[in-house]
């Protein structure tokens, strides 16, 4: 019976093991649990998400004090328009994340960074652009692209000296998607050096609408394997997606896929950024507790627990100090949805906005908690203690699991 170790994925002349540790955003997938997997010969990621805060908090910058400062002014002004990054900031935030990342890095393995589209940022092209190179000239392994069709990402970085070197992928749903991307990139003559490929059992936001349930991981890695074969195109897929035990794994292997990319297992590692009680609520959680819904202003439904405390709530945007979703002219669903309840409830107390969430602020403080469809399952990888919480598992342990286990098995913490 093969196991996920019987494969690797090859970039060139470089053999990994064929698992990646999705990004996930904002700092759930720290450096610590990159670092992990580089150090064991996979792939980790770190996440460019909300990258000033992040900055803040790993390095004592004062990257959102010193915005939150220079807009203050514009606070209670429900029109943002005028609140944009700083490029030279954006550019020392991503270098500084990236960049110690980079050194800590030891082992075999690589470190990629997840860049999602949707983080628009009143400014799409401008900052895209700024995050892009300055990852590239941190010293990172590679970028993943994703939460977007990044139809103009690859041509944003094509003059950096690292464009050809660098390994840069995208997260696809569809063969749809990866069509138009290789369309669109067609020019620049530089193929991507993988796909993921994320089917609608993911955590985060879902590259499906409210009908994911009617797709199926297998089938579209099927399906884009096959418009590789036609188009004659050798590119590594990797399949993303509900893929909770190394025989799930092993599964996709044989089914043709380079590598696989795995996320709900690692948000109960000790080096995961949730806080240790958000780890224990995704431990409890039970099936039912699993809710995709279309809360998040990106307008991509999203997979999180039922009681995420993100859910209802009714905080005043906070723009001035984030606006990582604000659209290029100021806006986000979350705004308008505010600005609906104050209308309302003009004295602007007890509100709640139900229909969209200020998704910057509560994923900032751990308070959106968004999760894959197999969570409910994570008590079955962890011993529960005398005082009723679940043991929390080190990187280490559940990436030798998916490497090495067979037949369904998960092994337990000693
Ligand atoms: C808590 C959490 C946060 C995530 N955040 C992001 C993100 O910021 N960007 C992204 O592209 N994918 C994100 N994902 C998706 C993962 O990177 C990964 O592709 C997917 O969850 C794999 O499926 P699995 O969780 O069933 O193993 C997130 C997943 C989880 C569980």
């Amino acid at each position: 019976m093969k196991r996920v170790d019987d494969f690797r994925l090859k970039f060139g002349n470089k053999e990994l093991v064929p698992l990646m540790i999705g990004g996930m955003g904002v700092d759930i997938s720290t450096a610590e649990l990159a670092l992990e997997a580089a150090r064991l010969g996979g792939v980790g990621h770190i996440s460019d998400a909300m990258v000033q805060d992040v900055s803040d908090r790993r390095f004592d910058t004062d990257f959102v004090k010193e915005k939150t400062k220079f807009y203050k002014h514009n606070i209670n002004n429900s029109d943002k328009s005028e609140v944009q990054f700083d490029m030279g900031r954006l550019a020392e935030a991503t270098k500084l994340h990236v960049g110690r990342t980079m050194e800590a890095k030891r082992g075999d393995g690589l470190i990629f960074v997840n860049c999602m589209e949707k983080l628009t940022m009143n400014s799409p092209r401008d900052t895209l652009q700024v995050r892009l190179n300055s990852a590239l000239d941190a010293g990172i392994d590679g970028i993943t692209l994703s939460a977007g069709l990044h139809l103009g990402s690859f041509a944003l970085m094509a003059d950096h000296p690292r464009f050809r070197d660098a390994k840069l992928g995208i997260i696809v749903s569809s063969v749809r998607a990866l069509q138009l991307f290789l369309r669109k990139t067609a020019r620049l003559n530089r193929l991507p050096d993988f796909v993921v490929i994320e089917g609608p059992l993911a955590g985060g936001h879902l590259g499906f609408g409210m009908d994911w349930a009617q797709y199926d991981l297998a089938t579209i890695v099927t399906e884009i394997a096959q418009f590789l074969k036609t188009e004659q195109l050798d590119i590594p897929l990797i399949a993303a997606g509900g893929i909770f035990t190394g025989s799930d794994a092993t599964h996709f292997l044989e089914l043709g896929a380079a590598g696989i990319q795995v996320a709900t297992r690692f948000t109960v590692a000790n080096e995961c950024g949730l806080p240790d009680k958000v780890k224990q609520e995704y431990f409890k959680a039970s099936e039912e507790d699993i809710v995709v819904n279309t809360l998040s202003p990106t307008g991509y439904p999203m997979r999180m627990l039922r009681n995420t405390p993100a859910i209802g709530a009714g905080i005043r945007p906070n723009c001035e100090a984030y606006g990582y979703l604000l659209d290029g002219n100021g806006g986000c669903a979350y705004i308008n949805a505010y600005n609906a309840q104050i209308v309302i409830h003009p004295d602007g107390k007890n509100i709640s906005v139900p229909d969209k969430t200020c998704l910057c602020t509560h994923m900032r403080n751990y308070n959106c908690w968004t999760c894959g469809s197999t969570t409910y399952r994570l008590k079955d990888t962890t011993r529960k203690q005398a005082d009723g919480t679940y043991q929390t598992l080190s990187a280490e342990h559940i990436f030798k699991d998916y490497q090495f286990s067979a037949d369904n098995q998960i092994l337990l913490p000693a």
